[in-house]
């Protein structure tokens, strides 16, 4: 079965060719990322009116990179949630164009469980295990039991990582967009330069959850009260100073989240996912195995809405042409234990 994924939840203009859920044949990523940078974040205004002129482009390109054609594809899927309402609406309404002028089924889906979902398009991974979702808008960890089965255990009470990233490299003038920035920055410093601290929460209740607020204070407005002495302040220490706080504090809960559910397997997905700090920090935890997907399946793209969108589809789950998006992040179960 042959899907067509869109993606258009932000600021990546994307859609890809996947069959049976797994075998990529085209993933076609339009970053506007040159567009923002003068603002220094994405602009939602001008991020659905670039998806507007790039979408027919994508989408055809997607069709002739598998060497397909409209009329051989068995189904649509597109994000409709969550994300910028603008840039959502894009690629739902394309999506049911194209759907309308074929005949084809349509599925819209949660951007959430495609990231989560990005991890299997490469490895043959059995449920259930603890998810870490980790991006620009979103840090989840939770106990995936299914494609669309999230329990989750804990997030942020704050600021998102990836927006931790992005606020802190903003900070510091280091560039657009900063996760990537601040991960090759860190490789030249040294991260016991600062001891940033670990926020305590209330731990009894929500012992998963984590934050970013103040870390980002740390960084930006007391540095002096973390510096430890005899490092030099520079961009590269601060940078691998952050990251490893930031980071930490995520493995650290990923841990127990494990450990108190009794999962031997961690999936990574989203922006952040990418980052060799965190990859490799986790791929250091002992006793359990961890995916992440490759580089280009971490960040926004239609691959991940297309190998989720076909265990919709072949089971006849389709949406109605009256669907529209939603900007915020579904009513996940927060129950456990
Ligand atoms: O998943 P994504 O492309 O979009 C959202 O759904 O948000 O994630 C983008 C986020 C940005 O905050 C970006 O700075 C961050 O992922 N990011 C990274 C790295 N690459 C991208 N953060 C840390 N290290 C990286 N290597
Ligand atoms: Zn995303």
């Amino acid at each position: 079965m042959l899907v067509l994924g869109i993606e258009s939840s932000c600021d990546e203009c994307s859609a890809a060719v996947v069959e049976n859920g797994a075998v990529l044949h085209s993933n076609v990523v339009a970053t506007q990322i040159e567009i923002h940078k003068p603002y220094m974040g994405v602009v939602p205004e001008i991020a659905s009116r670039t998806h507007v002129e790039w979408i027919n482009g994508v989408v055809k390109k997607a069709l002739s990179d598998a060497g397909t054609h409209l009329d051989k594809i068995d189904g649509i899927a597109v994000t409709n949630r969550p994300g910028l309402t603008g840039s959502l609406l894009v690629g739902l309404s394309f999506a049911k164009g194209l759907s309308f002028a074929s005949g084809k089924p349509f599925i819209a889906l949660d951007h959430i469980f495609a990231h989560i979902y990005a991890a299997h398009l490469e490895n043959t991974i059995s449920y259930p295990y603890i998810g870490l979702l980790v991006s620009g808008g979103h840090t989840i960890i939770a106990i995936i039991r299914g494609y669309e089965d999230m329990q989750i255990l804990g997030t942020t009470i704050d600021d998102a990582c990836g927006e931790a990233f992005d606020k802190v490299a903003k900070y510091y003038n280091l560039g657009y967009p900063g996760g990537v920035i601040i991960d090759r920055l860190s490789a030249k410093g040294d991260p016991e330069s600062f001891s940033f601290p670990d926020p305590s929460l209330h731990k009894g209740e929500h012992p998963y959850d984590v934050s970013y607020s103040g870390l980002k204070t740390a960084v930006i407005n007391q540095l002096d009260q973390f510096h430890n002495k005899g490092h030099e302040k520079t961009p590269e220490n601060i940078a691998a100073s952050f990251q490893k706080a930031a980071i930490d504090m995520l493995v650290k809960r990923v841990k127990k989240a494990a450990i108190d559910t009794g999962m031997k397997t961690i999936v990574t997905g989203g922006g952040v996912a990418a980052n060799s700090y965190l990859r490799k920090s986790l791929s250091q935890l002992e006793g359990f195995t961890v995916y992440n997907p490759s580089l280009k399946l971490c960040g926004d793209n239609g691959a991940m809405i297309a190998g989720l969108g076909y265990h919709y589809l072949k089971n006849g789950i389709k949406s109605p042409l009256s669907t529209t998006v939603s900007p915020r992040v579904s009513g996940f179960r927060k129950t456990y234990p």
